[in-house]
């Protein structure tokens, strides 16, 4: 195809816009999928993405359009992964192509996640076209949303196009606009080959599959590449593109968008951003930027039937395959046996491995605390990283503690502002910034993303009624007063408990951990004392008093059913134990221990 015929875009929205159901609309209209083929959400492949709807790989489609003035073009949509965790692949994305519809629900207005995705957009270069989605609906206010999209992003949102992306209203009018005002790529079919590593990802039929845009010369099955970061040569098996379903091509050149295998065992040996050449003639210079996207926040993963074992490891290595930015380390622990210590983008990164291993493995999975990762300097002038708190080093070596911290954009009606204020100023954060955007309050706020991980997110969704977008970036380390706090159990530490905090917060977070941990932990024929502690000294502690001896016993009378219920209820509540000395702790009791209020 010749580069005039060619439109490359993206579409950012915030979550729930109806970024999904418009690009189904747009393939579905130009006759790409035939209707009786249409599944919703086409582009969604993985059934979790489908079932939480929401994004996570990068997908693309290739497809054609007969534009009104009688000519025939290609259109690359790659659709963007609309969770913060991802921000990396979306800048990457975005590189690969020239332009993005800007969908705004036009019953909501610009959200957080609008704004962190836009200025991706810009960053790149992109031409925007502004496209207000869901006009089908009575609480549709099209010239606000235009106005708030002007004032807040600073583009004109005059030709915004009204669309309904369900009942296909608008969606016409939008394709003629990728023509008309979207710019067709640039790039020399002469010229050394020069592709992006777009994407990649594991196919069990195909092994590892590599999306790559075109930027120079001429991609064909056969050639010799080379990857530039780590010199690695591969020779080109297939080559095609996306129509959703895959199609064989002969080659690709400038400007196009397409997928190629190519003798490559891991996802792990592409990395996302490299720069793709021959082999025999190499391009001068790589692509600018390459940047590996790297775990922020850990935590550890056991089975609850450490028999399982062998099956987790199983689990793990074949999710790792297909995903490189998820890192893993087998782990002991004294309480909870063999498991992994595993590094993730982000919050959303981790339950959605968790959620697959025990969903698609059938693996009963101990979440320890997440945590982040420290920066212990010692005295002998040295500095170590700590992925987990059961690490800590002697605190007689320890110079002083570095935690990272993060830039939060959150945007709330008014009415919630004082709620989301309270919240961030409780998380230890300092207010950068408060401005108003169309009716709404938007707030940035530097705050420890270890108080983040847990359950921030929760948090300001249910404080805001689930009105607060929220979005984040890394800012890198900060010193500050941080301790490592040790939960014991029966006199017995209990190491998947031990966290990193604030000194300031010890008391309370130590106070609200063991009044917490009190009530998950069932009653044993003992009295159990449960302490927080620093170090040697106890901060926090409370006693479990002890059971009487016989379950049963309050069951008055000789009701026999109810005697054999409760038993099989304490037989099932068993089953999700785990044995700490000689005390039994539930499963849940290790993530909602650490969930703060
Ligand atoms: P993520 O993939 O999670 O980022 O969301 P998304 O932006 O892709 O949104 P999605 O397409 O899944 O749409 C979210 C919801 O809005 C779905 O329930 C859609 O059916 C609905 N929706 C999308 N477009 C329209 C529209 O034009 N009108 C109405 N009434 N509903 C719509």
């Amino acid at each position: 195809t010749d580069l005039a015929h060619i439109r490359n875009f993206s579409i950012v929205a915030h979550i729930d816009h109806g970024k999904s159901t418009l690009a189904d609309r747009l393939i579905q209209s130009t006759g790409t999928v035939q209707d009786r083929d249409m599944k919703e959400q086409m582009l969604d492949a993985m059934d979790i993405e489908r079932e939480r709807g929401i994004t996570i790989k990068a997908n693309t489609v290739r497809i054609d359009y007969k534009a009104n003035n009688g000519e025939t073009y290609v259109l690359n949509l790659i659709d963007t992964p609309g969770h913060v965790d991802f921000a990396y692949e979306v800048s990457r994305s975005m590189r690969a192509v020239e332009g993005s519809l800007l969908v705004v629900d036009s019953t909501q207005g610009v959200e957080a996640q609008t704004l962190a995705n836009v200025y991706q957009a810009i960053d790149a270069g992109h031409e925007l076209i502004p496209v207000l989605n869901k006009i089908d609906l009575p609480a549709s206010e099209c010239d606000r949303v235009a106005e708030q999209i002007e004032d807040v992003i600073g583009i004109d949102a005059s030709d915004a196009i009204r669309v309904s992306a369900k009942t296909g209203v608008g969606i016409a009018e939008t394709l003629e606009a990728i023509v008309a005002r979207l710019p067709a790529p640039t790039g020399d079919a002469n010229a050394p080959l020069k592709a992006m590593l777009v994407d990649s990802w594991y196919d069990s039929y195909l092994g590892v599959v590599v999306l790559v845009r075109i930027m120079d010369g001429v991609l064909k099955r056969g050639d010799r590449i080379r990857m530039m970061q780590n010199g690695s040569v591969h020779g080109v098996e297939r080559i095609g593109v996306f129509r959703p379903q895959m199609e064989k091509v002969e080659s690709l050149g400038p400007g196009e968008i397409g997928f190629i295998t190519a003798s490559i065992k891991q996802v792990r040996d592409t990395k996302v951003g490299d720069t793709i050449t021959h082999d025999k003639a190499p391009c001068a210079k790589a692509l600018p930027g390459f940047k590996p996207s790297v775990p922020v926040v850990f935590c550890g993963l056991f089975p609850v039937d450490s028999s399982e074992f062998e099956d987790l490891r199983d689990a793990i290595e074949k999710l790792a395959l297909n995903d490189a930015s998820f890192s893993y380390e087998m782990e002991t622990s004294a309480a909870l046996g063999f498991g992994f210590r595993c590094g993730f983008l982000g919050l959303l990164h981790l339950e959605v491995i968790r959620d697959r291993v025990e969903r698609e493995y059938n693996i009963e999975l101990i979440t320890t605390a997440p945590s982040v990762i420290y920066n212990v300097f010692m005295k002998d002038g040295t500095m170590e990283p700590l992925h987990n708190p059961a690490d800590m080093p002697d605190l007689t070596y320890v110079d002083h503690i570095e935690e990272p911290r993060i830039k939060a954009t959150i945007l709330v009606p008014d009415e919630y502002l004082g709620d989301v204020l309270k919240l961030c100023q409780d998380r230890r954060g300092i207010q950068l910034d408060l401005t108003y955007v169309g009716g709404r309050a938007m707030v940035v706020y530097d705050l420890p993303l270890n108080e983040v991980v847990f359950d921030f997110y929760d948090r300001l969704k249910s404080v805001t009624k689930g009105y607060a977008s929220f979005d984040y970036q890394m800012e890198g380390y900060r010193e500050d007063h941080l301790v490592k706090m040790s939960i014991l159990v029966n006199d017995e530490p209990v190491d998947a408990l031990s966290m990193m905090v604030h000194r300031d917060r010890a008391d309370m977070r130590g106070r609200a951990m063991v009044e917490k941990l009190k009530e998950l932990i069932p009653r044993h024929m003992f009295k159990i004392p449960i302490q927080a502690a620093i170090g040697g000294k106890v901060i926090a502690r409370e006693t479990l008093s002890a059971m009487r001896k016989d379950v049963t016993a309050k069951c008055y009378g000789g009701d026999a059913t109810r005697k054999k219920k409760l038993l099989e209820k304490q037989k099932a509540g068993k089953k999700k134990m785990r044995q700490f000395g000689k005390v039994d702790i539930p499963q849940e009791a290790f993530i909602s221990a650490l969930k703060m209020d």
